[in-house]
């Protein structure tokens, strides 16, 4: 992999012009600005535009080669007519990488003008995302400049997304279900820095634990280099793909949407299986799955263990666990009896482990401790469904607890949890998702979430 580094310049820029800033709340270019200087960027910012003097504080510019200090980036709102001359002056200026938030390029059949673009930029040197896009955020350096919401949870998660619309939207869907993100980057018509770029620098990022990606389709003849590329992602960190346009009709509509050719999604799907890609079929799943990821150890093998209180909740699991390929462990006899401990006489200590509806949070904290502590677990999914008598905030503090434990000893296994109730569970079920253990509303979710672990850890072990 050759990764341009350049491409710092777009991630880790010194100082942002945003060429287009408007007086106008409520304007694409008045709200970048607003979101870098809310959200905190700690670089240099220039507004740029000829009619005014001061926007949000800061002093504005006619022009980039005003500005007294070198640009690393230039964020560029301004209409399609009027953006070369714009992009002669970046050039000009030395800047090194523009975000073209700008529409009207080779989405509506502007080719020769997107080419244009592309071809002024790289005759200065510069690196171009977009055109037609949200912009970028790289949240370890306070660095949010997009048109979308504003206060992006810090993580590890990168996002990456050829649509623009529906990428905005999850921005702020993922505030709501805090999941921590390191970086979302709008990728657009990908008229020169592609997904595929995008995946290898982030690859080396080390605040980027997982990388997800909402795509459509590559460019034609690229298959080969994103199959030879990701190959090499995939060993440095996991990579989540939803690739839509699966049936006849959607490839139709991924092709009027961003002009990506869809083509067969057999050819993708065998693609990405070659080269250690999770496959996601939707977004909850992707961002599931990249939730545990992004927290969890790689495991050692696949025997998992499911503990519960509800027989209902583990036979779902069970069930999931089969749909999955997660093998279900036969405990070992030393492990049974330890279970038994935890549960009355008409409990099971088979897997699912059902320590019954009496269990209480120390119950559970006891059966999970034996699971991490027993060689034979690979990996553990706790089920709980809201009774009387565990009260679900207590059995999270329990639950983080005992693998706080687990791994001050030099043990750590990958864990998943499943809580079933109401706002008092959901509240116990963030609680574990702040402090890295992935819960979700429901079995067959938590189940996922460790097949996943599971699937990719056998692909790097077997690629070693
Ligand atoms: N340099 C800098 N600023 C300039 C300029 C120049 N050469 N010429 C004009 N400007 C200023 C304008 O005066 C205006 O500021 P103001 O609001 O204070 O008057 C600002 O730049 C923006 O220009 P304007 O002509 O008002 O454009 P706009 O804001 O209506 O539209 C885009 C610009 C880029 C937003 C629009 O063309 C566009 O492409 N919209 C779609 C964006 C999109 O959806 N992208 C994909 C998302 S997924």
């Amino acid at each position: 992999m050759n990764v341009d580094p350049q491409l710092d310049a777009l991630f880790k820029p010194k100082s942002i012009a945003v060429v287009g800033a408007s007086r106008k709340p409520g304007k694409i270019g008045y709200e970048i600005l607003r979101n870098l200087i809310e959200y905190g960027y700690k670089g240099k910012i220039y507004p740029v535009n000829p009619q005014a003097k001061e926007i949000l504080g800061l002093k504005c510019y006619k022009s980039v080669k005003d500005v007294p200090d070198e640009i690393d980036m230039a964020v560029i709102s301004i209409p399609a007519q009027i953006i070369l001359d714009v992009v002669k002056d970046c050039g000009e200026k030395g800047i090194k990488a523009l975000v073209v938030i700008t529409s009207g390029f080779s989405e509506v059949g502007n080719v020769e003008l997107e080419e244009k673009l592309v071809k002024t930029a790289r005759s200065y040197g510069m690196r171009i995302l977009g055109p037609n896009i949200f912009g970028i955020v790289y949240t370890p350096h306070d660095m949010n400049a997009t048109f979308g919401p504003k206060d992006v949870i810090k993580g590890g998660i990168a996002f990456i997304t050829q649509s623009g619309a529906l990428g905005i939207a999850l921005m702020g869907w993922t505030i709501l279900e805090e999941i921590g993100l390191s970086a979302v980057v709008s990728m657009g018509n990908m008229a020169d820095i592609d997904a595929i770029e995008v995946a290898e620098y982030l690859a080396d990022d080390p605040n980027t634990k997982v990388i997800t990606i909402y795509l459509e389709g590559l460019k034609p003849g690229k298959g080969r280099e994103f199959i030879e590329s990701m190959k090499k992602v995939t060993m440095k960190k996991p990579v989540i793909i939803v690739k839509s346009g699966r049936s006849e009709r959607g490839a139709a509509a991924a092709a009027s949407h961003t002009g990506s050719l869809a083509g067969s999604d057999l050819i993708y799907d065998v693609a990405m299986k070659q080269c250690g890609v999770l496959r996601a079929l939707n977004i909850e799943e992707m961002f599931d799955w990249a939730r545990a990821l992004a927290t969890q150890p790689l495991a050692k093998g696949n025997n998992t263990v499911i503990i519960t209180n509800g027989g209902g909740a583990g036979v779902m699991a069970t069930d999931a666990a089969v749909d999955y390929g997660v093998e279900l462990l036969d405990p070992p006899q030393d492990l049974k009896e330890e279970f038994r401990k935890y549960m009355p006489w008409f409990g099971s200590a088979k897997n699912p482990v059902d320590l019954t509806g009496m269990a209480t949070p120390d119950k559970y904290y006891e059966a999970v401790r034996a699971a991490f502590k027993h060689p034979a677990v690979h990996t553990i999914t706790v089920l709980y469904c809201r009774t009387a008598v565990c009260d679900p905030m207590e059995l999270a503090k329990m639950l983080i607890e005992t693998r706080k434990e687990a791994i001050n000893k030099g043990i750590n296994k990958p864990i998943s949890v499943a809580m079933i109730g109401g706002v008092d569970v959901y509240e116990a079920m963030k609680h574990l998702n702040r402090n890295g253990i992935p819960a979700y509303p429901i079995p067959e979710r938590a189940v996922s979430a460790i097949a996943a672990i599971i699937k990719y850890s056998m692909y790097v072990k077997r690629g070693k």
